[in-house]
């Protein structure tokens, strides 16, 4: 068994810090597994930078459960982390239930994610109660883009710094191995990691976390726009992906126009019978239909 849910809150205890990527397909998987990530999550944010939305909310469950399935079948040693996509576990904490189980079931997940805080600890407990883990995600919680007014920084007033603590807490009280905080200040974040004794993983709040979670896409440029791409403040282009893209194809492109592939190397001569039967058609003479 690779990595699981029980050796994040260890890796906080030892004082290691926990690296997390997203991923949303099979060769996606494989890198980041190869990589040596510590966790990969199946994030909705594929609802974005893979499917083209401009938010996380229409990504459903089957879309979920398609693409962890992919992801759990390339990753050999990291902790796969299914997103419980928008409206999988907030009607009832049965719904809730049945939806996670189908990610460990159907998906092979290692764990899933929430979005929300005191809220949803009920529906933690229960899911965890279960034998399924959970890690929670508060801060930014992009399926609640709407109510927060865009996605933008969170916990900005001392009350609301104050509510995200306790929201994290119920979360750990509530059975979670790990808690995502996105897009909070760092000094918050720091504060949180110090007070839970589960990892925190980040996105957007500083390096006081206990570990990192960035969205691939914008790690590796993989845009259809790399030029004109919004990269997020918090993230880092490690590559260039989109444009080694574009350039590879416009490659292909221009040599398939002048000819130049496919080569001899590229193609299949076949057995020497058929190569006789061509020459001889030929020979015979054919009708060559020309388009009227
Ligand atoms: O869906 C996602 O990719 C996420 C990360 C940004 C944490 O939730």
């Amino acid at each position: 068994m690779g990595v699981t849910a029980v050796d994040l809150p260890r890796m906080k205890a030892g004082g290691e810090r926990i690296t997390m990527v997203t991923a949303y397909d099979y060769p996606t998987g494989r890198l980041a597994d190869a990589a040596g990530v510590d966790a990969v999550l199946v994030g909705d944010t594929l609802g974005m930078v893979v499917l083209g939305h401009a938010t996380t909310i229409p990504v459903t469950m089957e879309a979920m459960l398609h693409h962890t399935a992919a992801v759990t079948r390339a990753v050999e040693r990291a902790l796969v982390v299914a997103d419980m996509p928008f409206l999988s576990y907030q009607v009832t904490v049965e719904e809730a239930m049945r939806n996670a189980a189908r990610l460990i079931q159907q998906g092979g997940a290692g764990a899933v994610k929430i979005e929300g805080g005191s809220a949803l600890a009920p529906t933690v407990a229960r899911i965890v109660g279960a034998g399924i883990p959970v890690m929670g995600h508060v801060g930014l919680t992009p399926q609640s883009v709407h109510q927060l007014g865009g996605f933008r920084l969170q916990a900005k007033t001392s009350a609301s710094a104050q509510r995200l603590i306790e929201d994290a807490r119920a979360l750990e009280d509530a059975g979670a191995f790990a808690v995502v905080l996105e897009l909070v200040p760092a000094p918050l974040a720091q504060r949180v990691t110090e007070l839970l004794s589960i990892p925190t993983i980040g996105i957007g709040a500083g390096s006081g976390c206990d570990g990192q979670i960035q969205v691939l896409h914008d790690l590796i440029g993989l845009v259809g726009e790399p030029e004109t791409a919004h990269l997020p403040r918090h993230a880092r282009r490690y590559a260039e992906i989109g444009v080694a893209i574009r350039q590879a194809l416009a490659s292909y492109v221009a040599d398939v126009r002048a000819g130049r592939f496919p080569e001899a190397a590229n193609a299949f001569e076949g057995p020497p019978e058929v190569r006789r039967f061509v020459d001889q058609d030929r020979a015979r003479g054919q009708v060559v239909k020309l388009p009227a």
